[in-house]
């Protein structure tokens, strides 16, 4: 006798029945909870609140799949650069490279897509940087800065130059390297021990120093610190820097006058290369190709993903200088020991490509040139508001820092500055329709940051400033700080 067993759970869709799941919000929401493992999404997004499928977009807006439209603030994950509208241009370059070539590889071999890229990448990167080592994303980016600068080093026959400096609250991607550089301590805690010898020195956050502080002092104090923590470490010890241009987490923390230089003097001194991670601040984010020439940072390397292709493929990079990448052909090894099977793929090169070609064609970086006095002064509007403390950043990418006492700099009031995030200001600025990151700071204050497309206009920058204004008012009453 034969027993056939047919296992049913009828609480579960069978994988067969999405092929003709209506696309109606329902169906997707259970769907996605059922069978999506979402990104850093607190556990709650699977059982209790279903999550919002984003359907469509166009310019700076985009549509659920309830129909409902948001504004969005943030490009997407600061990476949507030239907004919505671009899909279908970029999408036919990438339809004519799949028809002619889908894919090969980078090693040992080249393709157009791939020459073209690099080429295209080293004419507008900063100073002496001109090659181009081709990645999927950002993580992968810091990933290879982090294998070349240990290479370079070795090659040098600097074999002890291990040690990475970064600076605390950055983030710079989630794989191993990336993970153990980035300065958050709640990504980093439970997968330690990371990577061996990273440490971190403070970031350029002003706003709780002392007010009699001039920018000159705290410009020597933050180079102090990394030149005491070099010499601590042991200068033969040490491989790297890594700093973005403009700090994203902790909100928009832009380099006092003479940082850039001084870290880049620093280096100099004591052998280590630095990095600049651009993965947010490429590609226009700040009114330049690249944010370090914004604010007269030299690199050794530039990481750089997100804006390349403005998320319409997944792809990133690293420009390094010939002496580096020189170095390290010329070693022991013989090459440089690193590769990835989708590194400089072709349909995503082709993107970037026709991505970098919008770009100039439509001026982008000089929209953001010309707009960002208008952003900044639009939201300094805000700063009168009882839970505005303060305001920062350039280009397009700026952070609200909220207090309750405006004297103390602090979050300190009842409800606590997390539940004031998850209960009231985040639910309240996405039921507006405002697509931004509310999050609260590692000092415990929350912070609102935009990072738009780079096609946002004053009208869209004059909507958001006055919902953000309406969203402050009513949480400030719901929560009961008004009082
Ligand atoms: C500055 C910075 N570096 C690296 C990364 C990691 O990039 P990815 O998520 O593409 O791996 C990010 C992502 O947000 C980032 O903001």
């Amino acid at each position: 006798m034969t027993t056939d067993v047919h296992y049913v759970d009828n609480a579960r869709p069978r994988p067969a029945d999405t092929d003709s799941a209506p696309d109606d919000a329902a169906t997707l929401q259970a769907l996605a909870q059922q069978h999506l493992i979402m990104h850093f999404t607190p556990a709650a997004a699977y059982d209790e609140t279903p999550p919002t499928v984003m359907v469509s977009g166009e310019g700076c807006w985009l549509t659920d799949a309830s129909g409902k439209r948001y504004l969005d603030a943030l490009a997407g994950l600061f990476c949507v650069n030239v907004g919505y509208s671009h899909g279908a241009e970029i999408g036919a370059a990438v339809q004519e490279q799949l028809a002619r070539l889908p894919y090969y590889t980078n090693w040992g071999y080249a393709h157009p897509p791939a020459v073209k890229l690099a080429a295209k990448v080293a004419s507008l990167a900063p100073g002496n940087l001109r090659r181009v080592f081709l990645t999927s994303g950002g993580s992968e980016s810091n990933e290879a800065a982090v294998k070349l600068i240990r290479q370079y080093h070795q090659a040098r026959g600097d074999h002890a130059r291990t040690k990475f400096i970064a600076r605390r609250v950055s983030y710079h991607g989630t794989s191993y390297a990336a993970l153990s550089l980035n300065g958050m301590t709640s990504f980093r805690k439970t997968f330690e021990p990371l990577m061996h010898g990273v440490r971190h020195v403070s970031n350029t956050k002003r706003y709780k120093r002392p007010a009699e502080e001039t920018e000159e002092q705290f410009t020597a104090l933050l180079l102090q610190e990394l030149e005491t923590l070099i010499i601590q470490e042991g200068p033969d010890t040490m491989a790297g820097v890594f700093v973005e241009p403009l700090q994203n987490a902790g909100g928009s923390l832009t380099p006092p006058n003479g940082y850039a230089a001084g870290v880049r003097k620093l280096c100099d001194k004591y052998g280590l290369l630095l990095v600049a991670d651009e993965v947010i601040c490429g590609f226009g984010r700040l009114g330049e190709w690249f944010g370090s020439t914004r604010y007269g940072l030299e690199p050794d390397i530039i990481t750089f993903a997100k804006g390349v292709s403005s998320a319409h493929a997944p792809i990133g990079g690293m420009i390094t200088t010939d002496a580096v990448i020189d170095t390290v052909l010329a070693g022991s090894q013989g090459m440089y020991l690193h590769g990835l099977t989708f590194g400089g793929h072709p349909a995503a090169c082709a993107a970037a490509l026709a991505n970098i070609e919008v770009m100039e064609r439509e001026d982008i970086i000089g929209h953001v040139r010309r707009t960002e006095d208008y952003f900044r002064q639009k939201l300094s509007t805000l700063l009168p508001h009882p839970l505005v403390g303060d305001l920062r950043g350039d280009g397009f990418h700026y952070s609200l820092e909220l207090v309750t006492d405006k004297v103390g700099r602090e979050w300190a009031a009842q409800p606590a500055s997390t539940d004031f995030v998850a209960q009231h200001l985040g639910p309240a600025l996405v039921a507006e329709g405002i697509l931004c990151r509310a999050a609260v700071d590692h000092e415990g204050t929350p912070l609102i940051q935009f990072s738009p497309p780079l096609v946002f206009d004053r009208h869209h920058i004059d909507w958001l400033t006055d919902k953000v204004r309406l969203v402050l008012d009513r949480c400030a009453t719901a929560a009961g700080l008004t009082r």
